[in-house]
């Protein structure tokens, strides 16, 4: 039988009454890319031999003359290598047979749809190569992106990649503001955008936007302009141009870069436990090393698969699992624009059926929504295709899983739950289909080479139990600094334990030695599977002329994981009501973006600090999610949370 085996509890001694333990089929494990314990093997007899054959898996002018210097926190891979990214993921393809295989097929909300082949992708990228350089583009330089679901985002950075050029991409979705503040911490000289994009059956109105951030962006020098529809935009004459234009007159080839091993790749930024995002860095070969191994194994890619990863490249799963994971691999993709909702709900459905998707990668909250829609949407469409699910951004709760395993993958396909973030560039705990057997909720155990640990708050490795996820090792694909701030690279991931990074999630080990991730430790929240800092929504919060102090906490949410709950005190002569609790949610879409927007604005007069004035969040998320108060013995000022919540259950009980 082709079915992903239920192994019976009862025969795992180890195992408590209510685990089940999954396990991919006869068929499936003897055909994966990996069905033994010798990658495992190999990486646990020399981690970095381990990751020098994945390097070989890659195409480089020069070899390396030292796998790796580990300098702590500083690590240099593949040292003395040479190659170039937009090379491995085109001109190696192109020139081994495959310059006529689909590299994207790509779909658009209003259903238009284009076809790339290697060949196309190849040429495209060597042509707008071409334009940037033509704009004074020189290697080291860095580019915005701030763009639709388009196949142009994908070559805008391989070309970027092919130069040498550093891109910086920017979520379509985020505010003007907060364009202006990457673009300007970036120093970038020049903005790829669109004239919109379609979301909903709406128009994002990408130009318009980036044109308000572009008022305060003085390192700007030139902005591209891809014509998407018929929007209406604003040119400015001799700083913008036209994509299609510039592309008429430029020349087909540009030789690609040699780059250093070490040389930055891109910037991508995230939010931390501060109000300013970092620009995580990424650099080029240990990079590439893990997106193509990970690619490979985790999601057991083949050349005949059509995978299908549903995250926007604007985040770090579009950069590493649709961008530079599947095309150094060759493999063939869908790209989607728009919603999964739209025109139905059945939208996701109808293109794994229309295009016949085998590998399916996707978020919980997006998994829990289809739940809520209900299994008629999935029902109404053939999925036989598919033979392997993936989920990533944060802990897949069972209920999501076993929905997953059943109504999406026919009760057939491995579902491989991703653990990693925007600062380990690639897949860190994960199963590994062929081999590894799961547990729902679990992201198992770490991929080959990936030192992962437990640690407790003084540094002991918890044996079984719950305590900090740490990397003791360095690995490839690592993040080499946050750009432009190296105190805070320290400071942020290398201060708690001395040489080891630290990843500010909390997670479990059990009996089995696997891997129970418990979300983020510090303050950060998981919104929709995207990170967003309390102190972010909180400096945008009192931004507001109405506000004189506000504290910020992610609260459970069924389909969200986390939603935001905003507790704000207002200054004297502002009303608390309804239209100003709207004005300030707007005010921080406005600041930051829709993705932060809170769910809930409390007003209170007060907010329940510690004796050394620190909000204890804590308790506020009591209060916001409706609980008994947990212990309030150390508050400076026990009345004001008693009153808070008494305020909070008359307003929300209505
Ligand atoms: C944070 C990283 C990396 C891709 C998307 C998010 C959480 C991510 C899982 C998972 C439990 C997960 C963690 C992590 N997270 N994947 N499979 N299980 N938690 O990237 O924005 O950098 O966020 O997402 O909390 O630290 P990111």
């Amino acid at each position: 039988m082709n079915e992903t085996t239920v192994l019976d509890s009862a025969t795992i001694q180890s195992l408590l009454e209510e685990e089940r333990w999954f396990e991919a089929s006869k068929t499936f494990r003897e055909k994966a890319n990996t069905n033994n314990s010798s990658l495992y093997d190999m990486a646990a007899h020399n981690r970095e031999e381990f990751w020098a054959t994945m390097a070989e898996g890659l195409d480089w002018y020069e070899k390396w003359r030292t796998v790796l210097e580990w300098n702590p926190p500083y690590a240099k891979w593949f040292v003395g290598g040479k190659l170039n990214a937009s090379y491995n993921c085109l001109d190696r393809h192109v020139k081994n047979g495959m310059r006529n295989k689909a590299a994207i097929i790509w779909e658009g909300e209003p259903g238009d749809q284009r076809t790339l082949t290697y060949w196309d992708m190849y040429r495209e990228v060597n042509k707008f190569a071409n334009c940037l350089k033509r704009l004074g583009v020189q290697k080291g330089d860095r580019v915005a992106f701030y763009m639709p679901m388009i196949p142009e985002l994908a070559i805008g950075m391989l070309a970027c990649a092919r130069l040498g050029a550093v891109h910086s991409v920017v979520f379509g979705g985020f505010s003007p503001e907060a364009l202006r503040d990457r673009i300007n911490d970036a120093q970038a000289t020049v903005l790829v955008t669109a004239d919109g994009g379609y979301r909903r059956g709406n128009l994002l109105p990408l130009k318009h936007d980036a044109d308000l951030a572009l008022r305060e962006t003085p390192s700007i020098e030139h902005v591209i302009i891809v014509k998407r529809g018929d929007f209406p935009l604003h040119v400015k004459e001799g700083r913008d141009h036209w994509y299609h234009r510039l592309m008429q007159e430029a020349d087909a080839y540009c030789e690609p870069e040699p780059m250093e091993a070490e040389d930055m790749l891109y910037i991508l930024y995230t939010s931390g436990t501060t109000g300013k995002p970092k620009g995580i860095v990424h650099t080029t070969g240990g990079y590439l090393t893990g997106v193509y191994a990970t690619t490979k194994y985790v999601f057991d890619l083949k050349p005949e698969d059509v995978f299908w990863c549903t995250a926007d490249i604007g985040w770090v799963t579009g950069h590493s699992y649709i961008v530079y994971g599947p095309m150094a691999n060759g493999a063939t993709q869908i790209m989607y624009e728009g919603s999964p909702d739209w025109p139905d709900r059945d939208r996701f459905w109808e293109l794994v059926e229309k295009y016949g998707v085998t590998i399916f990668y996707t978020a919980p909250t997006a998994i829990r929504a289809f739940m809520k829609w209900g299994d008629e949407w999935p029902a109404k469409h053939d999925l036989h295709t598919l033979r392997l699910l993936g989920s990533v951004g944060e802990p897949i709760n069972p209920e999501a899983w076993t929905w997953y395993h059943e109504y999406i993958g026919g009760n057939r396909c491995p579902i491989v739950d991703t653990w990693w973030q925007t600062e380990t560039g690639s897949i860190m705990i994960t199963p590994l289909p062929g081999v590894t057997r799961l547990k729902p909720g679990s992201a198992t155990i770490p991929f080959p080479g990936v030192d992962a640990d437990i640690f407790s708050e003084d540094g002991t490795r918890v044996d079984t139990g719950g305590g900090y996820l740490v990397v003791k090792s360095p690995w490839p694909s690592m993040l080499r600094g946050i750009y432009g701030d190296p105190e805070r690279f320290k400071q942020q991931y290398w201060s708690k334990y001395e040489g080891i990074y630290f990843t500010g999630d909390g997670a479990k080990r059990d009996e089995n030695d696997y891997f129970w991730l418990l979300g983020r430790v510090d303050d950060v929240m998981n919104v929709s599977g995207h990170r967003i800092s309390t102190m972010e929504v909180e400096s945008a919060l009192v931004d507001h002329e109405s506000t004189a102090e506000s504290a910020v906490v992610g609260i459970h949410h069924d389909v969200k994981g986390q939603a935001i709950a905003a507790f704000v005190t207002l200054k004297e002569g502002y009303e608390a009501d309804g239209k100003l609790e709207k004005k300030l949610k707007d005010h921080v879409v406005q600041k930051i973006g829709v993705i932060a927007r809170p769910e809930k604005i409390i007003f209170s007069a007060d907010l329940p600090k510690t004796r050394s004035g620190k909000i204890m969040r804590r308790l506020l998320r009591d209060i916001a999610e409706g609980k008994a108060l947990g212990d309030t013995t150390t508050l400076a000022d026990a009345s004001v949370v008693e009153k808070l919540k008494r305020t909070y259950e008359e307003e929300y009980s209505a």
